[in-house]
């Protein structure tokens, strides 16, 4: 059975817009994909997060500790997702990937948030990947692909629909040191899909349908990042 792991952000599962209703959508998308794919969900912090983060900073904490009050939004918001799915997913965020990996022997669905500070769940995603010999990674995200520039600022970028490992990291390399940063993909989650080689596809998370396709291998809208 083909291994595929999802990274979903937090802006996408909990952006507190008809949340509800999305994540219904989604668990219920998962539990008809379950029984021909097993599924690895790592969950991201999101709006939440950068909250506390940006709340924290102001009171003085350093960036570790901001990490970890980051990686403790993104296991909150991985609750939601399991409680949707029921059953089919281990019934709480698993917190290392050894666990993950012996929670799946019993369940088809395991989620997990962060795990330690100075990446983010992209990167989590990616090393879940290798130790799960995932035959591809599903950045589902706030941006329907990757772009030449950031399509929300520079109305000029244009959409790539299939680039190289190394063109990844150059893109993800640009991005401002700290925590609760916001890029495309994490640089080190850039490096770990590299060197594995797993395919790595970034579709809009918020649509449903492209990201079944994307999940399942099909053609998609969005962008895929393969070995060139
Ligand atoms: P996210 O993975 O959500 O990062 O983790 P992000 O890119 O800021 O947010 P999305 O993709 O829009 O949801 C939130 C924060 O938690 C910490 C980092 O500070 C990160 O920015 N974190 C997360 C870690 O330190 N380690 C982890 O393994 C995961």
């Amino acid at each position: 059975m083909d291994t595929v792991v999802i990274s979903i952000g937090g802006s996408i599962l909990v952006p507190d817009d008809d949340d509800k209703d999305y994540i219904v959508k989604l668990a219920s998308m998962l539990n008809r994909l379950k029984d021909d794919t097993r599924i690895f969900i790592v969950v991201g912090g999101g709006r939440i997060a950068r909250y506390y983060i940006k709340l924290g900073r102001s009171l003085g904490a350093d960036e570790s500790y901001l990490d970890d009050v980051g990686i403790e939004v993104t296991r909150l918001n991985a609750r939601m997702l399991i409680v949707a799915l029921g059953n089919s997913a281990y019934h709480v965020p698993a917190i290392t990937f050894d666990e993950a990996l012996s929670a799946a022997k019993n369940h088809s669905i395991v989620i997990m948030g962060g795990t330690h500070p100075g990446h983010t769940t992209d990167a989590v995603a990616a090393m879940l990947g290798e130790r799960a010999g995932a035959i591809r990674l599903i950045n589902a995200t706030s941006v329907d692909g990757v772009y030449t520039a950031d399509p929300k600022k520079d109305p000029t970028a244009k959409k790539l629909d299939n680039i190289s490992f190394d063109q990844l990291l150059e893109i993800c390399m640009k991005v401002a040191p700290g925590a609760g940063p916001n890029v495309v993909f994490d640089p080190l989650g850039a490096k770990i899909v590299a060197r594995s080689g797993i395919e790595t596809r970034v579709v809009h998370g918020r649509n449903l349908a492209e990201l079944e396709k994307a999940i399942l291998g099909q053609e998609f809208r969005g962008t895929i990042v393969s070995r060139a």
